[in-house]
């Protein structure tokens, strides 16, 4: 979605935004979507659909920098956890529920890894807009995320196969049925999510960090993050671009593949059309599934691979794999030291972790690690990393490559005995 500027009112200087702090009782300054109207101004202000999301938090962790290796100070974690739904969703349902509006949607749909239909079925439940119809691989979703969508009322269809299934599937529903798709290739949504950006400036007083870096599933947070950039660019609003750096789950590492081992770029939009064929094909061949513990971006086919190599492009983005375990003791290390989050949300810090080792982010540089999902999406893995129970850690993580709990914060069993309890506490406490 392109913008004709000149003939908007785009802001002069990103302080503008300032503005609509003191204007909070209006739900549309209120949002921490569409108070950044101005830089989607895709639909006129009135018609935006809000439901209080956006109201995030950057959180300076130096407990993260040591663990990764930054010096103090350098790093930041956006908690997009906070979000009504849970999860970074919520910035980009809001547009798109903005543009479903306007074309009178009936129905939503979505396949979804479970946080985009969390999203779906909240916004539906509380405007009342739509009815949301959610596909969901069978057994392949977390169950804080499923309990959403069965709460907030969507009807839930539960395909026998994975995310890949699901969305292709979603999409000759939704075309065969007339169902409004708000899957993140529905450009909407990303115009929605281009604000985490802009939040993240204006929590760093409007400065451009040297990194940023986001976990990749669909790759709809990193494709738009670089338009959010190419734009702020464009108006003169930035001086430079921060780096991008996405991180892809081992088993499930499309992206990583293709961008650092077979070299495909954005190549001024015309990205190896066959190099990407042939990957798929070959992965068909070989029957080969999205296999990770990171459910949220257990996704091999990603439907926004090529926005997202502009991406990579606009902001000179590197893109890393991290193994199950490398994320769960990321993870334990996020909770232990701040708001927590989901698996794939510390698929970032597991990646910084690994760019700093290398060298490609330095101690002193200033790195946003975005915290996509709430610590309470996927209770399953983070009472699996810290159980005493040998048979609970071997089923959801042996089986998954992950051997070690390192930062394991492991419950104490007592008898209900005040004297046993006293001693316990002055042993472990
Ligand atoms: N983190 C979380 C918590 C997610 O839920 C997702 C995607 C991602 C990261 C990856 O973001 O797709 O923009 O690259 N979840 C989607 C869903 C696929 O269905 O909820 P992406």
């Amino acid at each position: 979605m392109a913008y004709d500027w000149d003939r908007l009112a785009p802001p002069r200087s990103l302080r503008e935004f300032e503005a609509h702090w003191s204007r909070r009782g209006d739900p549309h300054s209120f949002s921490g979507v569409w108070r950044f109207h101005a830089l989607l101004p895709f639909a006129s202000r009135e018609d935006c659909v809000t439901i209080g999301e956006g109201q995030t938090l950057l959180q300076r962790s130096d407990r993260i920098a040591r663990y990764v290796g930054l010096n103090p100070g350098r790093l930041f974690l956006q908690y997009e956890g906070m979000n009504p739904s849970g999860s970074f969703k919520d910035n980009g349902m809001s547009a798109a529920f903005t543009h479903a509006r306007l074309t009178e949607a009936k129905k939503a749909a979505c396949a979804s890894t479970g946080n985009t239909s969390a999203s779906l079925a909240l916004y539906c439940a509380v405007t009342r807009l739509m009815r949301a119809v959610i596909f969901v691989g069978s057994g392949k979703i977390a169950y804080g995320k499923l309990s959403q969508a069965l709460d907030y009322g969507a009807l839930t269809v539960q395909i026998a196969g994975d995310f890949d299934d699901a969305m292709r599937r979603v999409k000759e529903v939704s075309r065969t049925l007339g169902i409004y798709l708000v899957n993140s290739l529905n450009p909407f949504r990303l115009e929605g999510q281009k604000t985490i950006m802009f939040r993240v400036l204006e929590a760093l007083g409007w400065e451009v960090p040297e990194w940023i870096i986001v976990p990749g599933g669909n790759l709809g947070n990193s494709s738009a993050f670089g338009k959010a950039f190419r734009e702020l660019l464009e108006l003169g609003l930035i001086p430079r671009a921060p780096r991008l750096a996405v991180i892809n789950a081992t088993g499930a590492n499309t992206l990583y593949d293709l961008f650092e081992n077979q070299g495909l770029r954005w190549n001024g939009g015309r990205p190896d059309p066959d190099l990407i064929r042939k990957y798929y094909e070959d992965m068909d061949r070989r029957g080969r599934r999205a296999e990770t513990i990171a459910s949220a971006i257990e996704i091999n086919r990603p439907v926004n691979l090529t926005k997202c190599l502009q991406a990579l492009d606009t902001c000179r983005g590197v893109v890393r794999e991290v193994t199950d375990q490398e994320i769960l003791d990321a993870k334990a290390q996020v909770g232990a030291g701040g708001l927590g989050c989901e698996p794939a949300s510390a698929a970032t810090v597991a990646g910084l972790k690994r760019l700093a080792a290398e060298g490609v982010v330095g101690p002193d540089e200033r790195v946003v690690c975005i915290l996509t999902g709430h610590q309470l999406k996927d209770p399953t893995a983070t009472v699996a990393y810290h159980t005493t129970d040998q048979d609970m850690f071997d089923r959801v993580l042996g089986s998954r490559g992950v051997h070690r709990a390192t930062f394991a914060n492991r419950a104490v069993s007592v008898a209900d005995d005040l004297n046993e309890i006293i001693r316990a506490i002055e042993l472990y406490g």
